[in-house]
């Protein structure tokens, strides 16, 4: 396999996201972030971890953008600190945060890089949690300032957005679960919550399309490909239809004018009381694109006793499988089950994937990391991609999750996903193995 198999027009990057690398969270007039609020609460955490100084990219990315250079990576994909250019969210404009996105994005396109914005990844102003965050539907009205605001200041030279990075996470982990900021709980916060995100993918879509007539638009997915833990078993493969409606089909399909997938979460009856006239018209846009994430598979058990999808995902390290810091099963199918599945929707147009990849321990051992797991998850990965892309599957580009070691979110600096290792005390960089690889594989 080498790159050229994918043809010339396929999209290869790196992703990473503001709040995992950019430290500096009050620098220069930014208001703070859920995340910078949720990562003071005790034992929320691991070890107490923040994202405060994180890789220091904000006065580092310059030399982070050269790794990206140097590793022959031609895109790259970041996110926009919402509060940096809103400290409150909506209103005042800090156009020092304005000015470091656009030094940024004129470093990347001297050194012929193309920039792609994910416009949120999970960073909510502080001062719009205080209103109810994504709960308060007046979220869509604020996204939308927000969203204008990037495209009219960074549109002349940024055509690739991404709308919303994994609604299902931000919204399941921060407003049912609470272990992702803002710390939320509940089947009432989640589905308020989910509603208003999917209208703000769809008219987050809409803000940048009546704003830029040469974007090219996605919005980006989690997708795990499911199975039932006891393939026979009728009470697993419904669990595992339900989970799938959950953590897969959610957000996708009112995106493609389906609707919500009621039928087999019958639950998401209970999201009518947010959903106004005009919403399920509104739920819809075509994307240029559709972006997916993917990382593992899990298998699904029935559990009578847990609330609204009575069902388990049963860990991999229980399995006994190969796995990840994050356990995680190692399942390189996965990517090509997943795009399979969304290639079947009617209506998507093109699939990126804009995050794979793996935290293993690293050894840093005579200035090398020799992350053999790490290479092998990557290639193993991209076979089964190319076997999709040979299929006629409709998959454009692929996005290595991620740069740098950063602020991996409730686990802390603990997992590291980077093809660069980061010491955090001295903020030293040095390129792994798998770096080296990608490098080479792109060369
Ligand atoms: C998120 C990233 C995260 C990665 C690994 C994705 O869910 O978009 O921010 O670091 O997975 O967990």
């Amino acid at each position: 396999m080498n790159r050229k198999d994918f043809g010339d027009d396929f999209y290869w990057g790196i992703s990473n996201a503001a709040y995992q690398v950019e430290g500096a969270n009050t620098a220069e007039g930014k208001g703070l972030s859920i995340w910078d609020v949720f990562t003071q609460k005790r034992n929320k955490i691991f070890k107490g971890h923040n994202g405060d100084i994180a890789c220091d990219y904000y006065n580092k990315f310059t030399d982070d953008i050269y790794l990206i250079y140097q590793s022959n990576i031609p895109n790259y994909r970041f996110s926009i600190s919402w509060s940096r250019i809103f400290p409150e969210g909506i209103g005042q404009i800090n156009y020092k945060g304005i000015d470091f996105y656009n030094r940024v994005i004129e470093f990347c396109l001297e050194l012929g890089i193309e920039p792609w914005i994910t416009l949120y990844h999970w960073d909510l102003p502080e001062a719009l949690q205080k209103k109810g965050g994504w709960t308060n539907r007046d979220v869509v009205q604020w996204f939308n300032e927000y969203v204008a605001c990037c495209i009219k200041n960074f549109g002349d030279r940024v055509s690739k957005w991404i709308v919303l990075n994994e609604p299902m996470v931000f919204t399941g982990a921060g407003y049912f679960l609470g272990v992702h900021a803002p710390g939320k709980k509940g089947l009432t916060n989640f589905l308020a919550a989910a509603h208003h995100a999917a209208l703000c993918q769809s008219s987050g879509g809409r803000t940048i399309r009546s704003l830029q007539s040469q974007s090219f638009i996605g919005t980006s997915f989690s997708h795990s490909h499911l199975e039932p833990f006891r393939k026979d078993d009728k009470k697993d493969q419904m669990a595992k239809i339900k989970v799938d409606a959950l953590i897969n089909r959610l957000f996708i399909e009112p995106l493609l004018g389906l609707g919500y997938p009621v039928k087999d979460l019958p639950i998401l009856n209970r999201m009518e009381k947010y959903i106004l006239a005009d919403d399920m018209q509104d739920l819809k846009f075509d994307m240029d694109f559709v972006g997916i994430q993917v990382y593992t598979r899990e298998l699904i058990k029935h559990a009578p006793l847990i609330p609204f999808v009575q069902a388990n995902i049963v860990k991999a390290s229980d399995r006994f499988v190969h796995h990840t810091i994050m356990n995680w099963e190692v399942f390189p199918n996965s990517i090509y089950e997943a795009v399979k599945r969304i290639n079947e929707y009617k209506g998507v147009k093109q699939i990126i994937v804009t995050e794979n990849g793996a935290a293993f321990d690293d050894v840093l051992y005579n200035n090398t990391i020799s992350d053999t797991l790490r290479k092998d998850y990557l290639k193993n990965h991209l076979n089964k991609l190319l076997k999709a892309k040979n299929e006629g599957i409709k998959v454009n580009g692929y996005f290595v999750w991620t740069l740098t070691d950063n602020f991996e979110w409730a686990e802390g600096y603990n997992p590291k996903f980077g093809l660069v290792h980061v010491d955090f005390l001295t903020q030293k960089r040095t390129i792994k193995d798998s770096g080296k690889w990608y490098k080479d594989f792109l060369s």
